[in-house]
């Protein structure tokens, strides 16, 4: 084992992005082994640097996790001396909390989020079938159909919120149609209830609904929790989500015993016991401990994370009244704002707007699903996408995390209120 440099954790100012300023006493006393391992990345400089840089960025997840980084640490050291890496108490325990959490029965903790979805499609036996979903949400539902075979048929998205609009779901029922990928995004949740409602309309309650949750952990709507509206539901853990890991993680979640033993096959090879491969296409995604343990010690504080989020954009909703701007986060109550996005028509000045201010912007997402060149002569189907497109394009996501200062919000709040929003 090499020898550890000598470590000093001190407080940091508000731009560290990793929150987290780690002082080595001097760079040249790090073993040389360590200095080539590490190929010239000194983070003494790179500490100094960001501390003198006041820009603001998107998210900083390093930032609400520094009051807990001695219980992370202990937990973690907790876990490396268990000799339990995989399949141990932490990642049981963060499936009952998090099960319990959501309302639902059964949580399987698994490798990220689109494996996740990739498992749930598998399950609903959307191979070789149709997956009805959104353009506008990164793709990965898009991804994870291209693994199992299926096609995505893809319907539009409410004006406001951007999410699904139950509406244009069954013009584009057929036949082939196995599942529904009801993808909640930046905190706003989709109306899942209307979505089962319109299915059973149509005499199609075998479509299952699948909720992706990834960009919306712990939003409520009408009283019911997102995970708890669908067949089945997921959730990634990418270390910037509302819950997230110090890595990959994500969740399966469901309600019936029957449906979970077949998740937990498929995300063991196909395992019915051990070495007994017993259903097809099994593949390997599990949860490690170290990311079930960050888990475990960040779930009692999902919901003050949220309030925080929620609260950042609202001072930008009441900033940027009468700019012209729109927020599109936070559509109705309940919802989580895990990003805060503005939409303007001109989105690109808005960018360069914020950015001479020293704030950070990104878009999420730049392209529809079907855009993506990796897409390119793939099949799919469409329907009338005109919100989908129509925001593409018009949406910038401004900063919004939990731990955020007042004066950094107030910074990016003062920003949006002095820009000019009239369509020129
Ligand atoms: C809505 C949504 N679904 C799925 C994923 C994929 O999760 P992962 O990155 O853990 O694979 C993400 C993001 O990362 C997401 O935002």
């Amino acid at each position: 084992m090499l020898p550890a440099a000598p470590v000093r954790m001190v407080e940091c100012p508000a731009q560290d992005p990793i929150g987290i300023a780690v002082h080595r006493t001097s760079a040249c006393e790090r073993p040389a082994a360590v200095r080539a391992r590490n190929d010239g990345w000194d983070r003494l400089h790179y500490a100094s640097s960001v501390m003198s840089d006041s820009r603001i960025r998107v998210s900083v997840p390093g930032r609400h996790l520094r009051p807990l980084l001695g219980e992370v640490s202990e937990r973690i050291d907790a876990v490396v001396r268990s000799g339990r890496w995989l399949k141990g108490p932490e990642t049981g325990a963060f499936q009952t909390t998090f099960a319990s959490y959501c309302e639902v029965d059964y949580c399987l903790g698994v490798g990220n989020g689109t494996d996740g979805l990739e498992l749930a499609l598998s399950a609903a036996g959307a191979r070789g079938g149709e997956v009805i979903t959104v353009a506008n949400a990164g793709g990965y539902t898009t991804t994870a159909c291209r693994i199992v075979g299926a096609t995505p048929v893809y319907v539009d998205v409410l004006e406001e919120s951007l999410v699904l609009d139950p509406t244009t779901v069954e013009p584009m029922l057929g036949p082939q149609t196995r599942a529904v990928v009801v993808t909640h995004l930046f905190g706003n949740l989709a109306d899942t209830a209307a979505i089962r409602g319109i299915l059973a309309a149509a005499g199609r309650s075998d479509v299952l609904i699948i909720e992706d949750g990834s960009q919306a952990h712990g939003a409520t709507l009408n009283g019911r929790k997102v995970g708890s509206n669908g067949d089945m539901s997921v959730f990634s853990f990418y270390p910037t989500k509302n819950l997230g890991a110090l890595g990959d993680g994500g969740a399966v979640l469901c309600r019936n015993a029957h449906t979970a033993e077949h998740i937990e096959a498929l995300h063991q090879y196909g395992w019915t016991s051990r070495y007994e491969s017993s259903i097809p296409y099994g593949r390997n995604s599990r949860m490690d401990e170290i990311q079930a343990a960050v888990l475990n010690v960040k779930m009692p504080y999902l919901d003050e994370w949220n309030a925080e989020r929620r609260s950042i954009v609202r001072r930008y909703s009441q900033a940027i009244r009468g700019s012209g701007l729109k927020m599109v986060t936070e559509s109705h109550d309940g919802a989580v704002a895990h990003l805060a996005i503005v939409r303007t028509a001109d989105a690109a000045r808005l960018r360069n707007h914020l950015d001479t201010a020293g704030i950070d912007t990104d878009v999420h997402y730049p392209r529809l699903d079907f855009e993506q060149p990796s897409q390119s002569g793939l099949p799919d189907r469409r329907g009338a996408l005109i919100n989908s497109v129509a925001a593409r394009g018009e949406i910038v996501t401004v900063p919004c995390f939990p731990g955020m200062t007042d004066g950094e919000v107030d910074r990016v709040a003062e920003a949006l209120a002095s820009f000019d929003g009239s369509t020129r």
